[in-house]
């Protein structure tokens, strides 16, 4: 299977664990795409949707779906989205496409966050991929610099404005041994909205498609 037959597959087995009637979170990227057409064929069995994204909403709404305001919503039974990497303890770096903030939003309301990939993001270790942290503007020199005395080296991504009108430093050259502890590290650096580590929450269970079809990791 091509990556991109993993991602539609893993995207297709997280249908059966959308409870009929339900909110659904949704997250955002190529595999949440797939998640997002896959939708659309049950969208008569369920309420509607939160978006974890501007991007995400558009494709919701171009569906018909309903994407309601996190504000008028308490219960999201189940939040579905890809990553960037993932470890066997489900835990994730996400934000490759810039939506981190609004993703753990979604997924600190939500009961069960399923997470869906291709085989090639399962990792040993987590940082590999540039971790994404999203920084208010003024402050994105002085969470630079503070990131270099923890070992990293951040990059601005270039050209780059969040949903929420912030940049994102991707920080390079990590290897993430203890990522519970380095996510509450990065918080606490003033400047900081959020870091693409999930950690401290992370997901329940990961949708893995592989060339020998869809392998389910659960906590
Ligand atoms: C966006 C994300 C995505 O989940 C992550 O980048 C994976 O994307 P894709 O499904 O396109 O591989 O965190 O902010």
């Amino acid at each position: 299977m091509t990556q991109d037959e993993q991602k539609r597959a893993a995207a297709a087995a997280a249908i059966e664990y959308v409870p009929a009637g339900s909110i659904v979170g949704v997250g955002t990227g190529s595999t949440a795409n797939y998640f997002i057409d896959a939708l659309a064929k049950i969208k008569n069995k369920i309420e509607g949707a939160v978006a974890s994204s501007d991007a995400t909403a558009q494709r919701l709404k171009q569906h018909g779906i309903e994407v309601m305001d996190l504000n008028n919503v308490s219960d999201i039974p189940v939040y579905i989205d890809g990553a960037d990497e993932i470890t066997e303890n489900l835990h994730m770096i996400k934000g490759g496409g810039g939506a981190l903030t609004r993703e753990k939003i979604v997924a600190a309301v939500a009961r069960k966050f399923i997470c869906i990939t291709d085989q090639s993001k399962l990792v040993n270790v987590l940082g590999n991929f540039p971790l994404p942290v999203e920084v208010s503007p003024m402050a994105r020199s002085y969470v630079a610099r503070e990131i270099v005395h923890l070992g990293g080296h951040p990059a601005l991504r270039q050209g780059f404005i969040t949903d929420n009108g912030n940049v994102i430093l991707d920080v390079h050259g990590l290897s993430i041994l203890n990522p519970v502890e380095l996510e509450g590290t990065l918080n606490q650096i003033t400047g900081v909205v959020t870091n693409g580590l999930f950690a401290r929450r992370p997901a329940n269970t990961l949708l893995l498609g592989t060339d020998n079809g869809v392998r389910t990791i659960s906590l």
